[in-house]
């Protein structure tokens, strides 16, 4: 399985949209996606049409005790697809105290996962984190294979970015297995202003080839395709965002080498 934590501590730069579009996108390809939605606010679980309040059991029940609730439990089709949601809940923000005393708490992810591979395994799986870098984004990380980091082109981008790398070295330094950058990916780039077109290059020249050629334009039916409850190569194919979004999935297919 592919693993792909979709991670930046700073809010609002696309994170769950582009773990449902792409998601989606991979599945409609043929690929088995499974989405876990480890943020609190839930919005990729809302965003996807699937009810947070009357779930039975959510990603909350699994990290906290795997054994008396598998991951293979909690998982939702999303649509017609090849494409499942382990929910987020509000008692994620809960969780992530009471993981806090726990030894092992940034690894119950990794081991809710290795379970599932055993019994149903999956092309893909994205991981939406929520905009911090607690416990629950360390989960993320120690039970990625894959980081995926989202970046609007504003002036601070850089900044968040140093400080992201830092905690990834320092989580992955003593782990014997090691987490690859897929790429940096630019969302909600704006055609035609020069500040964007500015630090979007400025990016590309650090970040060299590890940028995603595929840059995600703004696009007003991608918010529209959330409200409604479905990705938006469900609600409008032609629209950019979601022929942006198939030109992503070509290429995480490429990098990722699946
Ligand atoms: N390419 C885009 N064009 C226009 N609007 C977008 C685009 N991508 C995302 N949005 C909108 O921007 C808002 C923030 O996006 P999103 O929720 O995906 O960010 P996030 O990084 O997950 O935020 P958070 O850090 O709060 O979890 C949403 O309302 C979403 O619909
Ligand atoms: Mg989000």
């Amino acid at each position: 399985m592919k693993i792909v934590a979709i991670v930046n501590q700073k809010g609002g730069v696309a994170k769950t949209t582009t773990t449902a579009n792409l998601g989606a996108c991979l599945a409609a390809k043929g690929h088995r996606t499974l989405l876990l939605d480890l943020d609190p606010q839930a919005n990729l679980t809302l965003g996807l049409g699937v009810e947070w309040y009357n779930l039975g059991c959510a990603l909350h029940d699994v990290l906290l005790d795997s054994e008396a609730t598998p991951l293979a439990s909690v998982l939702k089709q999303v649509a017609d697809l090849p494409l499942y949601i382990a929910p987020g809940h509000l008692d994620l923000a809960q969780c992530e105290v009471m993981l806090l005393p726990h030894a092992d708490k940034a690894y119950r992810l990794r081991n809710a996962l290795e379970a599932l591979a055993e019994t149903q395994p999956f092309d893909w799986v994205l991981i939406d984190c929520p905009p911090s870098l607690g416990t629950l984004t360390q989960n993320a990380i120690v039970a990625c294979s894959h980081l995926l980091i989202p970046t609007e082109p504003k002036f601070y981008a850089f900044a968040g970015m140093d400080t992201l790398n830092k905690m990834i070295v320092g989580l992955t330094k003593g782990l014997r297995f090691k987490v690859e950058l897929l790429g940096v990916l630019l969302t909600m780039v704006e055609r035609g202003t020069r500040l964007h077109q500015t630090i979007s290059a400025e990016i590309r020249e650090r970040f060299g080839d590890k940028v995603f050629d595929t840059v995600i334009y703004k696009n007003v039916r991608l918010s529209e395709s959330e409200v409604e409850g479905m990705p938006i190569i469900l609600f409008d194919k032609r629209a950019s965002g979601a022929v942006n979004y198939e030109a992503l999935a070509e290429e995480v297919i490429q990098r990722g080498g699946g």
